[in-house]
């Protein structure tokens, strides 16, 4: 019996020795960037290629909610939802938006439906998802923008449409732009505009994607268009539910993905990567001194050890930490191709130095580290 007892007492302190280090979400204090991040119910949060949205003191974080093994990259499930009041601690708020089992919708069932989104619209009042919407068996060849609406942050959501926005209009651009910059389709050897002037009429392609609400209620869907060599910004309809037309391109030809945009002191602020699949690749950033541009490319933001692949991780979204001024999260997505349910999260504080952005690997860290800010 007492054999059987230290039997018992060794195999669970092997055990411990064996498992995932504390959580953050377990130990409800600290970031544990790379580890397995538990939900309330003990499960690793699913929430991959996500964003945050806060609403009356909640945070609520959606992502794509991935199942074991490769097919677990395309959407078998829809996107889930969690919710937060201190960023550590998160509940399952269940699936916001549901693929469908009827295989003629946008967003049937094994899909690929990623980096969705959300926005809350005050004049609608209104929950808005965006998100980068590959059509069934189509592989990454639909490059659709998708949206749907709910009227709690927690959904369900209700698919609305998919489509490649601003077909049939031109970029917009600054008063002064020469027209040597300008897009020109009547002059198919200008290499870099060739896609652009290939989807003129059907509508521009929108991969990887982010959506920005400005301090004027306006709001701006970032996506990687053109075969993904440039970056679209385009200004949504005052509902959210559309493009105006208005939109600008960023950084042509030079291939970004995973684009996370934010403001500071009246700046602009964008992170992004490069594009190389699942494999990480050096975080780039830019700023702007106006939401239309000129956006300048600053380089990688990312220092130390590891910085030349963004520590294994690809950008996915900035958020806005609670209670300070200018205390930004950069949240980034380690990808488990192979088992994409495994996938792991990345979040690090964003430094400010004349600014100019650093962010700096740690593998434990919490909101204190931004005590010295001013409050909100
Ligand atoms: C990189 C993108 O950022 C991801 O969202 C996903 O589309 C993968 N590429 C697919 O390879």
């Amino acid at each position: 019996m007492h054999n059987r007892l230290a039997l018992l007492v060794s195999l669970f302190f092997l055990s411990c020795l064996n498992s995932e280090p504390i959580s953050a979400q377990e130990s409800s204090r600290d970031f544990t960037p790379g580890k397995i991040w538990k939900d309330n119910n003990g499960m690793h949060i699913n929430a991959h290629g996500g964003g945050i949205v806060e609403s009356k003191g909640t945070y609520y974080w959606f992502g794509e909610h991935k199942i074991e093994g490769e097919i677990g990259n395309t959407a078998q499930v829809g996107v889930h939802c969690y919710s937060s009041k201190d960023l550590y601690n998160w509940k399952d708020e269940g699936i916001a938006l549901s693929v469908s089992d009827d295989l003629k919708s946008d967003i049937a069932k094994g899909c690929i439906l990623e980096r969705p989104k959300v926005v809350y619209n005050k004049k609608t009042k209104k929950f808005v998802m965006w998100f980068h919407l590959e059509l069934l068996g189509k592989g990454y060849q639909a490059a659709r923008a998708g949206v749907a609406t709910a009227d709690k942050a927690t959904g369900p959501y209700t698919f609305i449409k998919s489509y490649r926005p601003n077909a049939g209009k031109l970029p917009f651009y600054a008063a002064a732009t020469p027209e040597s910059e300008k897009v020109n389709c009547n002059k198919p050897e200008n290499k870099s505009d060739g896609f652009f002037c290939r989807d003129f009429l059907g509508g521009q392609m929108a991969r990887d994607m982010t959506v920005f609400v400005d301090d004027d209620g306006k709001a701006y869907h970032i996506f990687s268009s053109e075969e993904n060599f440039t970056l679209h910004l385009a200004e949504l309809t005052s509902d959210y539910l559309g493009h105006t037309g208005k939109f600008i391109r960023i950084y042509i030809g030079q291939q970004t993905e995973a684009p996370a945009l934010f403001k500071k002191d009246g700046i602009y602020y964008m992170i992004g990567s490069g594009c190389t699949g699942w494999a990480p690749n050096p975080a780039r950033w830019f700023k702007a001194k106006s939401i239309f541009g000129p956006w300048e490319f600053m380089g990688n933001p990312c220092v130390g050890p590891g910085s030349d692949k963004t520590f294994g991780g690809q950008s996915t979204y900035v958020l806005a930490a609670p209670g300070k001024k200018n205390a930004f999260i950069f949240m980034a997505d380690k990808w488990e191709p192979k088992n994409a349910i495994d996938g792991r999260y990345l979040w690090l504080p964003i430094q400010f130095e004349n600014d100019k952005l650093k962010i700096e690997w740690s593998d434990k860290w919490n909101l204190s580290l931004f005590n010295h800010l001013s409050k909100r």
